[in-house]
C-alpha cells in the first residue's frame, strides 16, 4: 500500500515538475532597424549574398500569409529554402510578435512533407533532388514568378545543396532532418 502511495507521489510530483518547468516559448521583438534593413535584402540568400527575384517573391507570398506557424505554410518553407531560414523567420517575426523565436516554432506541417515527396511519405520517404526541384518550381509558380532562375543547375547548386551540406543524409533528406534545418541551421 505505501508503494503505491509512493508512486501516485512520484508521479504527481513528476507531472508538477514538468508543467512548473516546461521550457517558455520565447516571443522574439525584433529590433526595428533590424526589420527595416531585412526588407530591403528580400530575396538576397543569407549566406551565398545571390539575390533572385524568383525567390523574392516566393518570399513575398510568405509574408502575406502572415502566419504564425509559419512551416505550415507552403510559400515560408519554399522561401526558407532559396532565402534562408534566419531572414525568413525574421522577417515573419518583425510582421507577427506571435511568432515564436526559431527553435519553437511548431513544426513542419507534414502535409506539406507529403507534398513533396508524395504517398511515401507516411513510410518515411526521404525528399530526394527531384522533389525539392518539383515543390520549388510549384512554389515559384504558385507566386507567380515572371523572373524564374537561370536554370535548375542554380537551383541545385544555391539552394538544394546547401540544405544537403548541413543535414548530412547523403543525397536525400528525410522529413526529420529537413524540420530541424528549419528550425536549427540558422541559415
Ligand atoms: C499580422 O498579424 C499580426 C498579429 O495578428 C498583426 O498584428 C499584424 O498587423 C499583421 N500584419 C499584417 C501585415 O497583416
Amino acid at each position: 500500500m505505501l508503494s503505491i502511495w509512493v508512486s501516485i507521489a512520484a508521479f504527481t510530483h513528476l507531472i508538477a515538475a514538468s508543467v512548473l518547468h516546461a521550457p517558455p516559448q520565447v516571443r522574439v521583438t525584433v529590433d526595428p532597424q533590424t526589420c527595416v534593413e531585412e526588407q530591403k535584402y528580400i530575396g538576397v540568400n543569407d549566406k551565398t549574398g545571390v539575390y533572385s527575384n524568383a525567390c523574392a517573391q516566393v518570399v513575398d507570398a510568405c509574408l502575406a500569409q502572415n502566419g504564425t506557424s509559419i512551416w505550415s505554410h507552403q510559400p515560408c518553407v519554399a522561401a526558407a529554402t532559396c532565402q534562408g531560414t534566419w531572414s525568413v523567420i525574421t522577417l515573419n517575426q518583425c510582421q507577427n510578435p506571435n511568432v515564436l523565436a526559431a527553435g519553437d516554432i511548431p513544426n513542419l506541417a507534414f502535409t506539406i512533407y507529403t507534398n513533396i515527396v508524395g504517398s511515401c511519405a507516411p513510410d518515411g520517404c526521404p525528399m530526394t533532388q527531384q522533389n525539392y526541384i518539383d515543390f520549388i518550381y510549384g512554389a515559384m509558380s504558385a507566386a507567380n514568378v515572371v523572373d524564374w532562375p537561370g536554370s535548375v543547375n542554380d537551383v541545385i547548386t544555391q539552394w538544394w545543396q546547401p540544405i544537403l551540406d548541413w543535414t548530412a543524409t547523403g543525397d536525400t533528406i528525410p522529413y526529420t532532418n529537413f524540420n530541424d534545418w528549419l528550425h536549427w541551421s540558422n541559415s
